[in-house]
């Protein structure tokens, strides 16, 4: 995960906070034991510690691996995410 380890709870114009998670990585000898699945319960106790209602998860549109993860985790679409790169920034 990035920054900080855990979550990142994010205000926003709804009243109660939510928190975000992205970068979710297990080595590939690793995979398919349940590693993921723990950690993100674990996640999802310290957002709820923290006062968030949701806890939302990004991933690649094609990545259809880390969907599935998800959806058997409970997780459902809710929105589309869009982005443009900025001509100029740092690559
Ligand atoms: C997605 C990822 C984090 C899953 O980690 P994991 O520890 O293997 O996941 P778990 O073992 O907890 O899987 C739980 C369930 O999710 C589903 N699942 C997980 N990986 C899957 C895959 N490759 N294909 C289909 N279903 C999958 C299965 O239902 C699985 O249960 P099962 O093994 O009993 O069938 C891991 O594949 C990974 O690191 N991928 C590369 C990075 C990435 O895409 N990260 C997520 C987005 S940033």
């Amino acid at each position: 995960m990035s920054g900080s380890f855990g979550p990142r709870v994010t205000d926003s114009l709804d009243p109660a906070p939510y928190a975000e998670l992205t970068d979710l990585f297990v080595e590939p000898d690793s995979r398919r034991l349940g590693v993921a699945s723990r950690l993100l319960k674990y996640l999802e106790g310290i957002a709820r510690e923290r006062g968030a209602t949701h806890l939302v998860v990004q991933t690649g549109q094609k990545n259809t691996e880390a969907q599935t993860f998800y959806r058997s985790a409970g997780y459902e679409e809710y929105a589309v995410a869009m982005r443009k790169a900025l001509k100029g920034s740092a690559p």
